[in-house]
């Protein structure tokens, strides 16, 4: 099939490129002319595994292709994928205004039926909007007797396996009312639908508060679990315990109940917000999502009151070493991530961060670069330095096994604050070390 993708960023590149590689004809088309320049030199601007050689290898093919020129665009799928990024506004509501330029993009251009599907996380009623607003540009044209159809198949991806889970999809939602609509859909998916059907047809509404709520949903258990580790903390009780104790029914599951540093990233913090705010713009007062979102900007402060409880107000001209800047293992993404909230507490406060993290440092100098109190170190045994103590804040697997000694050598005192509880606290305390991790130092 013919297909065109609108936003080649995490969404729209991998979504192109996994249809492309099972034999649809994608095009991808970006307003950034860089970026599509080098998308056609195989140059990826995101650490996503296995992203790469898709990308190239179809590129070669001939299957995929990218172009600035929306109007080739809009030629060349019968089904075009809205997947522009919806930022958040001032308020925190999903910023619309890509997606609509894309949908009048599309009527501007198009002279054949289209089928116009929203894959970006758009407020429930966005469907609606596109519709009315590519109506208004077929009629400005004189070409009311052209038909579409906008269909919600929200995406469901988690960055560091994207790939995978867009090739192989827990469910794939189709949002229409259109049965031909439904029937397309399907047949192009249909390389991702093996062993059971997991196509879901529902009315484009549901389909588009199923992604939010999905996502929310998963945000509070992360929230919930928190709040349980606070409690844990204060109550002498072990949260480890605790989650492996209430995981064991399967209806709890031990799925997303790790308690840490808070949910960051570009999918949880927009979209608690964004749903907050829907509920708010129609006078529901969402008081589990906002207790959600409270709770998670607490926890994001939690390693910082640790070492400000253990160093006492004294942390200026202090260097704490930094381990795990992206917002989660395997991928480059620093957005609303937790060692984000940490570090710029540590410089208000007059201390220096050695920092390392395995993909991320690109990005931290994209943001931070400018920063005295930073240092971007190599590895993570050079952030070690001369630092008054360790704070772990992502949970990559390369420091599962450290060097203890080193550390400890490195060190000016044997401190560690694990923000993901990676450690067992009393081999940690065997081995010399003051250890704080989440909701297990009962007695310290
Ligand atoms: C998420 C959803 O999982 C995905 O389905 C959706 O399409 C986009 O949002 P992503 O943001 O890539 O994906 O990351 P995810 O792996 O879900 O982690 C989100 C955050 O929750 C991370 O900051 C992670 O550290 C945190 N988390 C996750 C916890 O703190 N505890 C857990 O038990 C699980």
């Amino acid at each position: 099939m013919n297909v065109t993708v609108f936003g080649t960023g995490y969404v729209g590149l991998v979504q192109g490129a996994i249809l492309a590689d099972v034999g649809h004809h994608v095009m991808c088309v970006d307003v950034d002319a860089d970026k599509i320049e080098r998308l056609k030199q195989g140059i990826i601007p995101i650490y996503e595994p296995g992203l790469e050689p898709l990308v190239k290898e179809n590129y070669a093919a001939g299957r995929l292709d990218f172009t600035t020129d929306a109007a080739e665009g809009v030629k060349h799928g019968d089904i075009q994928f809205i997947a522009v990024g919806t930022p958040p506004d001032e308020d925190g509501s999903a910023d619309l205004k890509y997606v609509l330029v894309v949908a009048e993009t599309i009527a501007q251009h198009m002279e054949r039926h289209r089928i116009v599907v929203d894959k970006s996380t758009v407020p429930v009623g966005t469907a609606d909007k596109v519709r009315i607003r590519m109506q208004e540009v077929l009629a400005s044209r004189g070409r009311e007797d052209l038909t579409f159809d906008v269909v919600s198949n929200p995406e469901f991806l988690k960055e560091g396996s994207a790939v995978a889970d867009c090739q192989k999809p827990d469910r794939i939602i189709i949002g229409t009312e259109s049965e031909d609509s439904v029937d397309a859909m399907r047949e192009l998916y249909t390389p991702f639908n093996r062993n059971h059907d997991k196509v879901m047809v529902m009315d484009v509404r549901s389909a588009e508060l199923t992604k939010y709520a999905a996502n929310c949903m998963l945000a509070t258990k992360i929230s919930f679990m928190n709040e349980i580790a606070n409690l844990a903390e204060r109550l002498g009780a072990d949260v480890e315990m605790v989650r492996q104790g209430i995981g064991s029914d399967p209806r709890i599951g031990y799925h997303f109940i790790y308690p840490g540093v808070g949910y960051g990233g570009s999918c949880f913090p927009k979209d608690v917000q964004a749903l907050i705010r829907t509920a708010g713009d129609i006078d529901f007062d969402a008081k589990v999502l906002k207790a959600v979102e409270a709770r998670n900007a607490e926890q994001k402060t939690t390693l910082f009151q640790k070492v400000r409880a253990h160093f006492g107000d004294e942390l200026a001209g202090k260097t704490f070493a930094v381990w795990g800047l992206a917002f989660k293992p395997n991928t480059d993404d620093m957005r609303e991530a937790p060692s984000r909230v940490l570090m710029e507490a540590l410089w208000e406060a007059g201390a220096k961060v050695q920092a390392y993290d395995p993909e991320a440092m690109e990005e931290a100098q994209r943001l931070y670069g400018t920063r005295d109190e930073l240092t971007l170190c190599g590895t993570k045994e050079t952030a070690l330095r001369g630092a008054d103590a360790l704070v772990i804040v992502t949970e990559w697997q390369s420091f599962r096994a450290p060097d203890f000694e080193l550390i400890k050598q490195q060190l000016s005192e044997p401190t560690i604050f694990d923000g993901r509880n990676m450690f067992d606290p009393r081999r940690m305390a065997k081995k010399g070390f003051t250890y704080y991790s989440v909701g297990r130092n009962a007695n310290r």
